[in-house]
């Protein structure tokens, strides 16, 4: 055997064996369906990617291919990973100006981000010349080789951590009721061009299957007090205009109140006809989301709130119809005591009734969140996530009965 053919075959060992899905997906009714008209139901796990340094978090921990490995072998079908317009718009910044500047960015120390950086390169030697975009690239496409899917998700303007009614990056600056405190981040024009560019790009990425057009949009006060007319058009907007720069993708949509209120879509839909079989609805459920409030102590209670307020979408033959993905929620993980799964009270209620929720209707998720740690936030330097599903070194779950607290929602129960 040469040389050659001998690295081929441990080249070939390394490249995808199945690709599970015939792309693009397309959407029916409430489903998700490939191309050969099968469902598929993501199962997905939030990865961020949308702070300061620009790039997915944890590669100072571990390589791209241990994560995608472990993602993959968990069940995961699917990554929500996160990004900034600042990203969106600057893909050819490298990735060691990048650390320099996340430390200038969140006030932490330029020495400590550099030496992050001399890690992340120790552990991904092609990040020594690669752009922040590349790593992008590599991280998608990493995954798809073992089947799972990226949903790109666009988190914030200014790269920073999120979210709060002052951090500037919460509703359209050109929108009605401006304030400085939720808006001055968010400009129209720029999140506009960061969504068309990021769809472009993802044209060469087969693995990005759908793209979300804003985390948690939240209105601040009066700016929500206009009927709610400038979501309908800058959301119908940017659907458009992703869709026309990358027909193939799904476009997920979040309603206001932080991605809890879909209320307003019962007596008037949003003109999704520009982006025809690609509509996907997006909420998010927390146990401390003021939206869903555990008012009666009855989980059945919460069960109510969560379909008024956007569970509805799912009802069969509507206007409103179309799939629905969770595309947030989480607990502590380092919350409680072992008699209660390593949860707290709060958490373990909380979760078994979510659970049970989207057991009865099947529907799509993500959990917050994969990173264990992140490289810089609030200016504390490798600031550990206690939500994170992997541990502090990004190795292994931080709670391992985590994964079996989601019952029956790792499986596909219903169909069309
Ligand atoms: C899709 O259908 C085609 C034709 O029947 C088949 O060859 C292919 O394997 C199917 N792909 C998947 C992912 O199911
Ligand atoms: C809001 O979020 C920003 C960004 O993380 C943070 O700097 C600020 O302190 C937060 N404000 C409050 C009131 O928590």
């Amino acid at each position: 055997m040469t040389i050659l053919s001998r690295l081929l075959l441990i080249l070939g060992s390394l490249l995808p064996l199945v690709q599970s899905q015939a792309l693009p997906l397309h959407t029916s009714s409430r489903w998700i369906l490939d191309a050969n008209n099968t469902r598929v139901k993501l199962r997905c796990i939030n990865w961020a990617g949308h702070m300061e340094t620009h790039v997915p978090e944890g590669l100072h921990k571990q390589s791209i291919d241990f994560l995608a490995d472990w993602i993959a072998q968990q069940g995961f079908n699917c990554v929500r990973l996160t990004y900034s317009i600042d990203h969106a718009l600057n893909p050819d910044l490298k990735v060691c100006d990048a650390f320099a500047a996340a430390a200038a960015a969140s006030g932490a120390s330029r020495d400590a981000l550099v030496g992050l950086y001399n890690q992340a390169v120790a552990k991904n030697p092609f990040l020594a010349t690669a752009t922040t975009r590349d790593v992008y690239g590599a991280v998608v496409d990493a995954l798809w080789s073992r089947g799972v899917m990226t949903l790109l998700d666009n988190h914030v303007s200014r790269a920073s951590w999120c979210c709060n009614l002052t951090d500037g990056n919460g509703w359209w600056d050109s929108a009605f009721g401006y304030n400085k405190w939720n808006s001055r981040f968010f400009h129209t024009q720029d999140w506009l061009s960061g969504l068309q560019a990021m769809a472009g790009w993802a044209t060469s990425h087969g693995g990005v299957v759908a793209m979300s057009l804003r985390n948690e949009m939240r209105e601040f006060l009066l700016q929500g007090l206009d009927g709610r007319q400038d979501w309908y058009d800058l959301v119908g907007r940017a659907g458009r205009a992703v869709h026309a720069a990358n027909p193939d993708v799904l476009v997920v949509v979040g309603g206001t109140q932080s991605s809890t209120d879909l209320t307003h879509v019962r007596g008037r839909m949003l003109d999704t006809s520009g982006w025809p079989g690609k509509h996907v609805w997006e909420m998010h459920a927390y146990s401390f989301t003021v939206t869903f409030p555990n008012l009666l102590g009855s989980c059945d209670s919460v069960k109510l709130e969560y379909g008024a307020f956007a569970g509805f979408v799912l009802e069969q033959g509507e206007a409103y119809t179309a799939p629905l993905i969770l595309s947030e929620f989480g607990v502590g993980m380092t919350g409680g005591s072992a008699g209660n799964q390593g949860l707290s009270d709060q958490d373990r209620n909380y979760l078994s009734c979510l659970a049970g929720y989207m057991e009865g209707n099947d529907a799509e998720w993500a959990v917050w969140a994969l990173q264990g740690s992140y490289y810089v936030r609030d200016g504390t330097v490798d600031y550990d996530e206690g939500w994170g599903v992997l541990d502090h070194d990004w190795s292994g779950w931080r709670n391992p009965e985590f994964p079996s607290m989601l019952g029956a929602m790792w499986k596909v129960t219903q169909g069309p």
